[in-house]
């Protein structure tokens, strides 16, 4: 086999595992309903809802790359990395995912507590 048709197989192979992960990742993709619930949806303790409005809902609130609020199966495969991992990726910053989720002042029970709200289903 000629290396340039290795090299094609090997990104080609490369391409399909992507694929893969990103499936993997979002295995069913939110209806319209569920936006439309989510864009409504904001965590009971007002100071917490004001950061949710003000940081994450631009993002988690509607139709993005980012897991859908109260969607349980855009959660479900997040929430079995753990709550250590989430809260890691939330200070640190994920791909498309802004370090912080662009709440620089929000302390780990903040982001705790908004992660829960985010990833309980509805
Ligand atoms: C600018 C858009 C944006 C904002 C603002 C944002 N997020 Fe995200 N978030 C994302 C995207 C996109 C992902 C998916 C990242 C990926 O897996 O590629 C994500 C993923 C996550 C995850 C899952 C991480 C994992 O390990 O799977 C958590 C938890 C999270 N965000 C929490 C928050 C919180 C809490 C806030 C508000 C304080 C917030 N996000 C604000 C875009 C955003």
């Amino acid at each position: 086999m000629s290396l340039f048709r290795q090299t094609r197989l090997v990104a080609g192979l490369g391409l399909l595992l992507a694929l893969g992960a990103c499936q993997e990742r979002s295995p069913t993709p939110p209806a319209d309903a569920d936006v439309l619930a989510a864009e409504a949806l904001r965590p009971a303790r007002p100071e917490l809802a004001a950061i949710y409005e003000r940081s994450c809902m631009a993002c988690h609130g509607v139709r993005s790359a980012a897991p859908l609020t109260g969607h349980g199966p855009s959660w479900q495969p997040r929430l079995a990395q753990g709550m250590d991992t989430l809260l890691k990726h939330t200070r640190e910053g994920l791909r498309g995912m802004p370090a912080m989720g662009l709440c620089p002042d929000c302390g780990e029970q903040d982001l705790r507590d908004l992660i829960s709200f985010m990833s309980t289903p509805r």
